[in-house]
């Protein structure tokens, strides 16, 4: 099936590690050039080392995507290297620290406001309108099925998961015909937003008072996923090539879960 996505531009955010390089990887196999944002030096090396070997082009910046300033900088390296904007924005950055609800302090609530939903609206508006003068443009949300079903706990990072829902309606509205606009919703996916220290597996460890791994297993147990697993990032980034491709023309609006099955509401 032809994607038609070979010599677009694709701008990912997140993309040095987890589920953001592995949507980076995908496109470069359907022959699209990324542009990488993340504030891993070392990652976006790497993973813009991978994509050229895919002969495409891979533009890099490094940035702290939790700040206006840190999008600006971003986004005025990027453009300096594509002026012309992308054709398919990925707004993928995002991350969780899992609490109790009572021990979520302002400053958690704010920085979970500043990295999940703030990043993506900041990098949308101010590429949206080089994104309207093309032919046609899409972008696609990584948000989480907790942002349509809420567990115990984060309830801070669901919130702005939902959030993040509501803006992808909102825009996708807006912006037809010529933008589509649609979300993913992942379930849990091992990726370093697991892994790695004061990660989502150190979080459930201290909520289920069990090593992390076992309160990975867990949690996972309390969520009766059909699929039984975790999911891997690759498994999100084949759905996000294909909504942001001619594939999915007439998929707009839409929230698309790739969660093992954990979403009980039809
Ligand atoms: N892994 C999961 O279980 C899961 C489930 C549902 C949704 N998601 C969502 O998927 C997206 C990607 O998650 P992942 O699992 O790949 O996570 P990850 O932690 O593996 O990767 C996130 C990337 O974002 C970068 N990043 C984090 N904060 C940043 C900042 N302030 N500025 C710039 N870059 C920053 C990191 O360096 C990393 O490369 C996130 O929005 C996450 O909420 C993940």
């Amino acid at each position: 099936m032809e994607t038609g996505l070979a010599g677009k531009v694709v701008l990912i955010t997140g993309a040095a590690n987890g589920i953001g390089r592995a949507t980076a990887m995908a496109f470069a196999r359907e022959k699209a050039h990324v542009a990488l944002i993340d504030h891993d030096v070392t990652g976006l090396a790497e993973v813009a080392g991978q994509v050229r070997e895919q002969e495409v082009n891979a533009f890099t910046a490094e940035a702290n995507l939790a700040t206006a300033a840190g999008v600006q900088a971003g986004l005025d390296a990027i453009l300096r290297q594509i002026p012309e904007g992308p054709d398919v924005l990925i707004n993928n950055v995002g991350g969780g620290d899992p609490k109790p609800f009572l021990e979520i302090p302002d400053e958690q609530w704010e920085a979970m406001f500043a990295l999940n939903l703030m990043s993506m609206v900041r990098v949308t508006r101010r590429l949206l309108p080089l994104m309207q003068q093309k032919g046609s443009a899409a972008i696609v949300n990584n948000a989480s099925d907790l942002g349509r079903q809420p567990e115990p706990a984060p309830a801070d990072y669901a919130a702005m998961k939902s959030a993040m829902l509501a803006v992808t309606k909102s825009l996708a509205r807006a912006e037809g015909p010529k933008i589509r606009v649609n979300a993913v919703a992942p379930g849990p996916v091992w990726s370093t937003f697991w892994s790695r220290p004061g990660g989502f597996a150190e979080g459930l460890a201290s909520i289920y008072n069990l090593p992390p791994r076992q309160a990975v297993d867990h949690e996972m147990k309390l969520r009766k996923l059909p699929l039984e697993r975790l999911g891997n990032p690759e498994e999100v980034a084949n759905v996000i090539v294909f909504l942001a491709s001619d594939l999915a023309s007439y998929v707009t609006s839409s929230v698309w879960g790739v969660d093992g099955g954990s979403i009980r509401s039809l």
